[in-house]
Parts: C-alpha cells; sequence; structure tokens
C-alpha cells in the first residue's frame, strides 16, 4: 500500500491523531517527523511510547484538544481513525474533523486513510455478501447494547463535511481496492459478537442473534473472504 506517496515529511510538525497499535508513529518518526501522537486509550499508548521514544504522547480525546494551539502542524494523519471515532462514544466526527483544522497551519494537510463503508454501492472494490452479513450484524447487536462500533464513512461525504468546515482543497484516491479478511479476524469479529449477544437480556432475541451468526459463520466456511476497499484522502487548511 502505497501510503502518504509523494509528501515530505522530514523535520514537520505532525499529529498523529489516534495512536493505536504504532504503526504510524513509529513510522513517521522513523521518517524524520517530530511527532505529537494522541490517543483516549492510555493502554495502547503504553507500548508506542516505548517504540517511538523520540515522539510525544497524549492521552485525550480528539474531539477536543484544548491544550493545542492552533497553526501548529504542518500534518494531521488519521490512519484507520475516522471509523473508530463512534467506538468510544455517540458524537458526531465533525467534531474532530474541526479539531483538526483548527490544529493545522495554514496550507497543511489532513490525510486520512480507511475503509469505504462496506456496502456494495458506497465501495469501489468487491463487497462480499458474507462480510456485509457480519458487519450489519455486529453493529446492530452494538446498537442494541447502545454501544458505539465501528462506522465507516464514504470519502465523497468526508470531503463535503470538510469543505464545509473550511478546508480549501480536497482529493481522495483508492489505495487498496480490494481487502482479504483472513479467518483469524472473522473468528476475532465472531467472539466480539458472542459476547455481545450474551449480554442481551431478552432470551427471544439472544436466540435470534445466535441463530443470524451460526449461519453467517457456516457460509463464511471455507470460503476466501475479500471485501472493502481503503482509500486515502488529503485535505488543505
Ligand atoms: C484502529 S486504531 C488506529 C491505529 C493507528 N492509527 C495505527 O496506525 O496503528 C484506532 C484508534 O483510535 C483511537 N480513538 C478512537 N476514538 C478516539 C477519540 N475520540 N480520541 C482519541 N483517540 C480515539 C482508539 O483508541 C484506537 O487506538
Amino acid at each position: 500500500m502505497e501510503k502518504l506517496k509523494g509528501l515530505d515529511m522530514e523535520g514537520k510538525r505532525i499529529l498523529d491523531a489516534g495512536t493505536g497499535g504504532c504503526n504510524m508513529t513509529k513510522f513517521l518518526e522513523d521518517w524524520g517527523a517530530r511527532v505529537v501522537s494522541i490517543d483516549v486509550r492510555e493502554d495502547w499508548q503504553k507500548e508506542c511510547r516505548e517504540m517511538a521514544t523520540d515522539s510525544e504522547f497524549i492521552t485525550a480525546d480528539l474531539t477536543d484538544m484544548k491544550f493545542i494551539k492552533e497553526n501548529t502542524f504542518d500534518y494531521v494523519i488519521c490512519n484507520f481513525v475516522i471509523s473508530a471515532l463512534s467506538q468510544n462514544k455517540d458524537l458526531l466526527i465533525t467534531a474532530a474533523l474541526r479539531e483538526f483544522y483548527r490544529v493545522l497551519k495554514k496550507q497543511g494537510m489532513l490525510v486520512i486513510i480507511d475503509y469505504y463503508p462496506f456496502e456494495a454501492e458506497l465501495c469501489p472494490g468487491p463487497c462480499d455478501n458474507i462480510q456485509i452479513e457480519l458487519w450489519r450484524l455486529e453493529n446492530t447487536v452494538a446498537e442494541m447494547l447502545g454501544k458505539g462500533h465501528l462506522e465507516e464513512f464514504s470519502p465523497a461525504v468526508l470531503e463535503r463535511e470538510l469543505i464545509s468546515i473550511g478546508f480549501s482543497d480536497t482529493d481522495s484516491s483508492i489505495l487498496l481496492e480490494e481487502v482479504p479478511w483472513p479467518t483469524d479476524i472473522f473468528k476475532e469479529h465472531e467472539e466480539t459478537i458472542k459476547e455481545d449477544i450474551n449480554k442481551i437480556e431478552e432470551d427471544y432475541l439472544r436466540g435470534a442473534f445466535r441463530r443470524k451468526l451460526k449461519e453467517i459463520m457456516k457460509k463464511a466456511e471455507g470460503s476466501v473472504i475479500k471485501s472493502g476497499s481503503i482509500y486515502e484522502l488529503r485535505a488543505e487548511k
């Protein structure tokens, strides 16, 4: 995957929005950037602090970064974070996008790398029906419990939002057309859904969701699931 192609990160002040597994923080640091890495989850940052020793870490919510002055960063990088924002609480991603705009320098750039929505009509690559069914079930069960869940946005929708916030120019392209879903990822989602189903109080609903999950997993047996595509969106302040 050719992320961040043609961009020069050396010596630049960069906000890695959503430390997560440290992939981006470490990558940017190795590239010579001056990185501030923010995540709401301190536990995620613990390991990354040891891996990226020249970067600064802050545990905070990206939708409220009052502690950072406006016009601070050359780049804000969101590597698989936009789809994760609604996992923590019901928020309008606009709040995070506005904060990214505020902390960017004039002509600074926001880069968003993420999945297209897993819907055949919104995704340019193949969208496997089995994976779509599993995704819908996971989200439905989470919503029944009042929990947040992953939510993908189409780059076209984000671009409209970014322009309305004040970004002057936006551009998006397909980074990867086909994303294979290995069996272990499928199993991880199965486990999450099972745990959530067990928390539902109504017997009849628990039963119905369990049957649906079993049916999907049976269909997935022996199939190679390739689903979804990944985009890179760039927006200049
Ligand atoms: C899929 S991971 C990101 C991976 C990371 N960028 C990387 O490249 O390795 C998503 C991260 O976003 C963080 N996150 C989600 N909502 C957030 C919020 N409102 N503020 C800060 N971090 C948030 C999660 O805690 C999680 O660590």
